[in-house]
């Protein structure tokens, strides 16, 4: 039953969400597709004529960025659910086909380059952009382009490439990624699934998202090996069939709902989730005190009440995640002892750290290094989340407060979590999203917690 209140109107833009601070939570948080590795497979449906479903697909305004895109450029879409089938049969790429402003909003839709240019035999694309966290340069994915054959120039605003063989194909080649982009390492995997030859990928990104790539793309008939390893090896085919695909469980969502209960010191359950793709979130949340069971798809996360401290560099995969600094950031603020959190991906991803100085966090910023002097008792404000991971962030560190806070900045949120306020209220949360202009609140539905509540004796998990 949903209940509508009004609470006077507050001065903040909307929308936003109200979060009260020191409740403990109980129960099941289900995960949902990962957001990174379901706008991956929505590219890679350009490469086949033939029709693409994939199951699993979150909700986010990302998803649907991608789709609005797809359709631009003729692909037919029709969204049932968490269900998305894809028919890219009749693609019409004229100049500027491909809208900036979707391109600029959607920075990962860059990556449609390699599955366009490697069917079409040229492709015409805005140059994405930086962001917020960001420069996030794309020189690798047009050296690699260039490796496999493509002429490819930048034109004013916009990345112009061509095949240069008279047949209009790609040639497979080795190529050698000077960083591990994961962008850059599905762009080239794409072209080259359709390329004349073999493709030897060295130094390439080893994320999750990119094995589930891999298997969907076999699954339309291409030869990749290696894929999650820094060696992917591909065969070139001549054609690519549609498939049935389920996107993977989404391991940054996973990771939230993780120091969620880290940090309101509540043992929670969540799922589905797997664990290979958490390894070096679990182990440094076992560092710092709490406990694991798994029972395949399920992991329970017992916290210690009296949590420890612990240091964390992001990595790339099979590294910590950069997507989970900043909401690991705002437990660390939480915890007995002093902290260091080292960002060595994106240049400007400590936004989080001026937010949480408001509500009381000790935070010394150095470059790109915070030292976070821990056992803070968080004071409730009014915060706002510079992009999606600080928003995260910011409701984590909510939850904790002493109050009432109000955040802002949803629009971010909304790219990458599906539904996190009724999924936190599931689980005893209280948060109240504020959407509309009259400042009617609806609070999300939440079940009863018994019956979310699972349990089972699972082994430790690592
Ligand atoms: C993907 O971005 C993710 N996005 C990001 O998640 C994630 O943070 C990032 O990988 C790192 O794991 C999607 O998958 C849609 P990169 P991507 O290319 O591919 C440098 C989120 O919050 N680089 O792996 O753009 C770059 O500057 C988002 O969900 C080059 O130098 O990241 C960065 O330092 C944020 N040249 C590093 O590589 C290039 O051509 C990693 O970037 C490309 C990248």
């Amino acid at each position: 039953m949903q209940r509508m209140e009004t609470f006077k109107k507050e001065s903040s833009p909307l929308p936003f969400l109200k979060v009260e601070g020191k409740r403990k939570l109980v129960g099941h948080l289900r995960v949902s597709g990962a957001k990174n590795s379901a706008l991956v497979l929505m590219a890679a449906s350009l490469l086949t004529n033939e029709v693409v479903y994939l199951k699993n697909v979150p909700q986010l305004t990302d998803i649907d960025v991608m789709s609005r895109l797809l359709k631009a450029i003729g692909s037919k879409l029709k969204p049932d659910s968490n269900t998305l089938k894809i028919k890219a049969s009749e693609l019409n790429l004229s100049s500027n086909h491909l809208p900036y402003e979707l391109v600029h909003a959607l920075r990962a839709s860059f990556v449609c380059i390699g599955p366009l240019l490697t069917r079409l035999g040229e492709v015409k694309i805005p140059l994405p952009g930086g962001c917020k966290i960001g420069t996030r340069p794309i020189d690798e994915h047009i050296q690699g382009l260039r490796r496999l054959g493509a002429n490819v120039e930048i034109e004013n605003d916009h990345v112009v490439a061509k095949a240069i063989s008279p047949q209009k194909k790609l040639i497979g080649a080795r190529i050698k990624f000077n960083c591990k982009s994961v962008g850059a390492t599905e762009t080239i995997l794409m072209a080259a699934t359709l390329a004349k030859g073999k493709t030897i990928l060295e130094n390439a990104a080893q994320e999750p998202e990119i094995q589930d790539l891999a298997i969907m793309l076999n699954k339309m008939g291409a030869k990749i090996k290696g894929a999650g390893s820094s060696q992917i090896i591909i065969e070139g085919v001549n054609h690519l069939n549609g498939s049935v695909h389920s996107v993977i469980p989404d391991r940054i969502e996973a990771g939230t709902f993780l120091i969620a209960s880290a940090i309101t010191r509540s043992p929670l359950t969540i799922s589905p989730v797997i664990p290979e793709h958490l390894e070096a979130v679990i182990l440094k949340l076992q560092e710092c005190g709490c406990f694991f069971e798994y029972s395949d798809p399920i992991l329970r996360i017992i916290p210690r009440k009296n949590l420890q401290a612990v240091d964390i560099t992001t990595n790339p995969f099979p590294g910590f995640p950069t997507d989970l600094q900043a909401p690991f950031m705002s437990l660390m603020t939480t915890v007995k002892g002093r902290s260091k959190i080292k960002e060595t991906i994106f240049e400007n991803r400590m936004q989080h750290v001026g937010e949480l100085q408001r509500m009381g966090a000790k935070i010394f910023l150095e470059n790109d290094t915070a030292f976070v002097a821990g056992e803070n008792s968080l004071k409730a404000t009014s915060i706002t989340g510079g992009d999606l991971r600080s928003c995260a962030a910011m409701v984590l560190a909510s939850l904790a407060a002493n109050g009432t806070s109000v955040i802002q900045g949803l629009d971010h949120l909304d790219r990458g979590y599906e539904d996190l306020s009724q999924k936190l209220n599931a689980v005893g949360a209280s948060i109240y999203r504020c959407d509309n202009e009259v400042g009617k609140v609806s609070k999300p539905a939440t079940k009863k917690y018994e019956d979310t509540q699972i349990f089972y004796s699972g082994t430790e998990v690592a």
